[in-house]
């Protein structure tokens, strides 16, 4: 059984159509990276995929049942949401962030402190030094490392043991190189639990070597969901992205090396 299935969406803003006929599932312990252009409506889609934003037509069947009928708090267990942003107005500790949220999905936050499996989260993401820091002043990769920390412990099947499904959306943003390699070492452990994962994000490079499939967004459509090497070629790129592309051989590997990586543009 899939995950997730979305049939014939389309996804409205203000009453204007952002995507029209997507259709695509998802299948349990898949890693499926979202990309396209800034606007084209990845966050929107995700926010669909969350339960958070009703589709305009075509329905999606989350663990074989409609998404929209799914009572929230066992939808908070089951799907687990990274925003793009989030912005806390008032202050607080980065225990205190961790505990609110989980206790928000009806978990006792304050046991889960002490878990085993949160202090492999912390080692992992490299927060376990920052628990008592104040969140306004964490720097901008350290917030975002506290955001995925919160989030990828609700995974945890052994401490939820009702987990199906990861959206992340942009959560390399803000994260230096080992961080990343930190975050997509994670993501694959939590994947080999079981765990679905929707990841979007703006680096065509990165999904070529690490996403099972990739789903590019552009012209108001899905133009591909495909392994990245179906899914990433020059043409769709170009379609979905603006840029050219190639795929070159590095010590037995292929890897995909966009323009930008390789010279500057003459405007
Ligand atoms: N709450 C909203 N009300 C009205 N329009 C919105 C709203 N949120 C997003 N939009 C518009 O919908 C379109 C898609 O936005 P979305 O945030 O899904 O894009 P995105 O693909 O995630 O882009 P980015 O890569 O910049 O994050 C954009 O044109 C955006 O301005
Ligand atoms: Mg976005």
């Amino acid at each position: 059984m899939s995950v997730l299935r979305c049939d014939q969406l389309t996804i409205d803003r203000d009453g204007c159509p952002l995507l029209q006929g997507l259709s695509l599932s998802l299948g349990s312990g898949e890693i499926l990276h979202l990309l396209g252009a800034n606007g084209c409506g990845k966050s929107t889609l995700l926010q669909a995929l969350a339960g958070l934003h009703s589709p305009a037509a075509g329905q999606i069947l989350f663990a074989g049942a409609p998404l929209a009928r799914r009572e929230p708090q066992l939808l908070a267990r089951q799907r687990l949401l990274l925003p793009q942003r989030q912005q806390i107005p008032f202050e607080l500790e980065v225990a205190d962030y961790l505990t609110i949220g989980w206790q928000a999905c009806g978990f006792d936050g304050e046991r889960w402190l002490d878990a085993p499996q949160f202090a492999a989260c912390c080692r992992a993401l490299d927060i376990d030094w920052l628990l008592g820091r104040e969140i306004h002043h964490l720097s901008g990769g350290e917030w975002q490392r506290v955001r995925l920390a919160a989030t990828l412990t609700l995974a945890e099947r052994s401490l939820n043991p009702e987990s199906l499904l990861l959206l992340l959306d942009e959560p390399f943003t803000a994260l230096d190189l080992r961080h990343k390699s930190d975050l997509l070492a994670a993501i694959c452990r939590l994947a080999a639990q079981g765990l679905a994962f929707v990841i979007v994000h703006h680096e065509p490079a990165l999904a070529f070597a690490h996403a099972g499939r990739v789903a590019l967004l552009g012209e108001g459509q899905l133009l591909a969901c495909a392994p990245p090497a179906d899914a990433l070629t020059p043409p769709l790129l170009a379609r979905a992205l603006g840029v050219a592309a190639q795929v070159a051989r590095v010590e037995g590997d292929d890897v995909l090396i966009t323009d930008i990586e390789r010279k500057p543009r003459r405007l």
